[in-house]
């Protein structure tokens, strides 16, 4: 792309690359070398965003963009094109960007595409269901909730008898990846009998875009929500929602809201290719480069063998250390592992996260409320070097604690 003087953009990529270029040289992941990696006064996030970035990826908001400027115009135009096309729905999906946490861009989704009359089915199997079943309650809409185990994944001939039953059910809304549990949701199982109930689809793929297989071509849905700071190793601080451009163009009248209506998100970005509000312009230029480092690293394949391999040096040694997981492996992704709190009355978790921490690794608290858990994140920009050194961590502070008993509570 070219920018004139004027700051218009013209076809190609060749500005922004002039002005990407400089933070290209160095796109090492993290390998938590205290010697020789001087970010690593920063401790490694093993939690699932905000999630440890990579030097580049830090590197690139060092720059103070303007957002009416033409080469943040620019920038904002290739994310959008790169988000579309990862998910291969750039030839009938729409990407629109939007301020705030994922959250912001989940309910947005709902808002803008669900009819004020429409009615959602929520299969309901950890915390980020229960969100969006918070979020259509606040929208003042209908919502069935189809509840399961926090253990099972979500059951596709049960979403298929729940529409069956009731045909005012206009959407599903689905989470792929159940962030609370880490457990994997059949989605393409789930999108045929929606498909083939003629209803309309909303995923919340936060956890999962850019690291699990989804294809548009293949997978029917009318939106796709997703942010910055997860598996593209972005920072916090803008979602997006990839959706079905009739299904957009149709949802005049949804929202309820001015800043979460994405119909005038993303009209008013084709008009003038600028975001309607203040952009988040440093967590834009951080994620342009984290997707030129996901693309140059492999894209989707190679980010998911990465964080397979960290899963399974995370998994192996805790169970070495003898913890136990929450989930099966047929359901666990490859995001983030909840782990059964040891049974030992030496382990007290906030103890343990501050000794895990002074040796320069954050982990996560469990989100059930049944059973006493925590969780670790294997995604980021890190290897399978760093979650064994994680594991090495956590084993020197359970023997300090004197925390032998690690079977679960
Ligand atoms: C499945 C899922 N949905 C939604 C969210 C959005 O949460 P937040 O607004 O805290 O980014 C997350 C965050 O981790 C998530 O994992």
């Amino acid at each position: 792309m070219r920018i004139d003087a004027t700051g218009a953009t013209h076809d190609g990529d060749a500005t922004y690359n002039g002005w990407m270029a400089h933070l290209r040289p160095q796109w090492p992941i993290c390998t938590h070398d205290k010697k020789t990696d001087n970010s690593m006064t920063d401790p490694i996030l093993l939690t699932p965003g905000p999630l440890t970035t990579s030097e580049a990826t830090k590197a690139a908001m060092m720059y103070d963009w303007g957002s009416w400027d033409g080469a943040f115009n620019a920038m904002t135009a290739t994310v959008c094109r790169d988000l579309t096309a990862i998910i291969q729905a750039q030839d009938s999906h729409v990407c629109i960007p939007l301020q705030g946490s994922g959250t912001f861009a989940v309910e947005a989704a709902l808002g803008t595409l669900v009819p004020r009359k429409g009615k959602v089915l929520v299969p309901d199997n950890g915390s980020y269901c229960k969100r969006i079943v918070r979020i259509m309650n606040c929208l003042g809409r209908e919502v069935v909730v189809l509840a399961h185990d926090e253990s099972a994944a979500a059951d596709p001939a049960r979403v298929d008898a729940a529409l069956a039953a009731d045909p005012t059910i206009t959407h599903v809304a689905q989470v792929h990846c159940e962030t609370g549990t880490g457990i994997l949701n059949p989605l393409p199982a789930i999108a045929e009998v929606v498909a083939a109930r003629g209803r309309g689809l909303i995923i919340d793929a936060m956890s999962s875009y850019g690291a699990i297989p989804i294809d548009a071509r293949s997978l029917r849905f009318e939106a796709l929500i997703a942010a910055s700071g997860k598996c593209l190793e972005g920072v916090p601080g803008m979602g997006f929602v990839i959706a079905r451009r009739a299904a957009l163009e149709e949802a005049r009248g949804n929202s309820q809201s001015l800043a979460l209506d994405l119909l005038d998100q993303w009209q008013y970005l084709q008009k003038t290719g600028q975001w309607r509000f203040t952009p988040p312009t440093h967590v834009v230029a951080a994620l342009r480069a984290a997707i030129d480092q996901y693309q140059a690293q492999g894209g989707q394949p190679a980010r998911l063998a990465r964080y397979a391999s960290n899963c399974a040096a995370l998994v192996k040694g805790m169970r070495e250390l003898g913890f136990q997981t929450f989930l099966p492996d047929a359901l666990q992704a490859p995001i983030i592992v909840t782990f059964h709190s040891p049974a030992d009355p030496a382990y007290d978790f906030p103890e343990f996260y501050r000794r895990v921490r002074e040796r320069g690794f954050i982990l996560y608290p469990g989100k059930l409320t049944a059973v006493d858990t925590l969780r670790v994140g294997c995604i980021g920009a890190i290897g399978p070097e760093v979650m064994n050194q994680a594991v090495a961590a956590v084993a020197d502070v359970l023997r300090d604690m004197g925390v032998r008993e690690r079977a679960r509570r």
